[in-house]
Parts: C-alpha cells; structure tokens; sequence
C-alpha cells in the first residue's frame, strides 16, 4: 500500500491563504462551506458538473464529509444520529473522519489530477466545534496541523442567514443531531464563525450570497472560482 502525500502543502499551519501555491498539474481541491441547508450540496453538484463540461469527463470527483469514504458510513451515523458524549469526542470523530477521508478519496483523485469538489472541511470543523462548541480555536488548528491536513485551494464560502436555511430544511421533516443547532443559538454562532473564517482568509475563501436563487448562486460560483483560478495562473506566470 503507498501512503498518500500529506504535504501537498504542509498542513494548515498559522496561514490558511497558503492554498494557491500549489503546481497548476494538478486540480484544485475546493470546498463548498455553510451551515445546514445553505445550498452546499445543490451547489457542489452544479460546479462538479460544469467543472466536468468544462474540463472533460472525469476531471472532477464530489465527494462530501462527514463520511464521504468507505469507512465513513458508520461514522456519519454517529456523528447525525447517534449520541456523542462530549464536543471534544465529536471533534475527535470528525478529525477521524477527515483523515480516512483525505488518504481515501481527496488526495488519490488529487494524486491522478482530478479537481476535487468537496462538501464540508476544515472551516465546518472551526465554525461548529469552536464558535459553536466552544473549543479553543488554536486548539483545533494544532490538532489539524497534527493530522497535517492540507489547505484547500478555494473555499466557497454560502452565506445565508439562519432563518433562510431553517426554512429550507424544514421541507426535510426531522432535523439531525447537528440540525438541531437551530433550535438554539449555536447555529447563529456557527453562521457567525463562517463569516468571521472568510475575514481571516481572504485569499482562500470566497463569499457568495447564498440566498440568491439557485442559478443566480451557481453563476456566482463559477465566476469566483475561475477568479480563483485565473489569479493562481497570474501568481505561477510570475514566478516561473
Ligand atoms: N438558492 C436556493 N434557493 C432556495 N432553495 C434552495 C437553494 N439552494 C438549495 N435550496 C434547497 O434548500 C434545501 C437545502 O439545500 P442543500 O443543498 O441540501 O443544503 P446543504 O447541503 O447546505 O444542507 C434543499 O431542499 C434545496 O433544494
Ligand atoms: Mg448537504
């Protein structure tokens, strides 16, 4: 078995912005960020599909967490449904959770050049389990930095409030173990830290309106991210 690469561009470290570094021969690893029922899984199926008209069949794989890899299915249940004791043993499932995901999926399709469409990642686990849970933001940086997770290259970040994606999800019927962070404050505190998340990060996350219908939040996206990708070029264009 060969151990995938985790240092594709050394973990996450102090600076989130470091994603753009990356060498254009490969795809870009994007993920699709927010709160339940902003739109992430509608708008990660948009751009996987017109990434694959623009780039060819095959080029992208979407792929989600928690659970998006073989082992996953299990651990999706527990972390939606099931009873978690304590926030540091969520932080610790979904941590598990992302580094079966990375070596399974993320970082194979990225290794054989596939641009990567990924629903949830490290900015979900900062905006729940600290500003909504309320662990030490440095000390889930360090743990990630731990399991050397690496930068995505863009974050689409949707940006809806609170009320919106209750009502969305209301047409669901039952709310899962995280969804019933509406009934209290912690889905407006998560909101908050996604919205902070894209003010530290400037330069890897883009912040799209997500309460716009959903072609006019699809043409956002693709603009911001060919943006993303057309700066990259610029950037590698100096160096070189
Ligand atoms: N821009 C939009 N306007 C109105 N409803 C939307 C929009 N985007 C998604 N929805 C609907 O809102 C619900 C939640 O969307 P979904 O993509 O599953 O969100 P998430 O994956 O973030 O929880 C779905 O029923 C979906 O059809
Ligand atoms: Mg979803």
């Amino acid at each position: 078995m060969t151990t995938p690469d985790r240092d594709l561009d050394g973990g996450l470290d102090r600076d989130l912005d470091r994603g753009l570094d990356r060498g254009l021969d490969r795809g870009l690893f994007i993920t699709v960020e927010g709160i339940d029922g902003c739109g992430k899984t509608t708008q990660a199926r948009r751009l996987c599909a017109w990434l694959e008209d623009t780039l060819g069949s095959g080029r992208a794989l979407r792929t989600f967490e928690p659970g998006g890899w073989g082992g996953g299915a299990l651990l999706r249940r527990l972390l939606l449904d099931g009873t978690v004791l304590t926030s540091r043993t969520e932080l610790l499932l979904f941590l598990a959770d992302r580094s079966g995901h990375l070596d399974a999926e993320v970082l194979p399709a990225l290794n054989r050049g596939q641009w990567v469409v990924c629903e949830r990642y490290t900015d979900s686990t900062l905006a729940y389990q600290s500003w909504g849970r309320g662990i030490a933001l440095e000390e889930i940086e360090g743990l990630s930095n731990w399991c050397r997770f690496p930068a995505p290259d863009v974050t689409v970040l949707l940006d809806v409030d609170e009320k919106t994606a209750r009502s969305r999800l209301g047409a669901r019927g039952k709310l899962d173990r995280m969804e019933s962070g509406f009934e209290t404050d912690f889905m407006a505190r998560v909101a908050l830290g996604y919205r902070e998340l894209a003010r530290r990060y400037p330069g890897r996350i883009v912040v799209v309106d997500g309460a716009a219908d959903e072609d006019r939040v699809a043409a956002q996206v693709t603009e911001r991210v060919t943006e993303r990708v057309r700066q990259r070029r610029r950037l590698e264009g100096e160096r070189t």
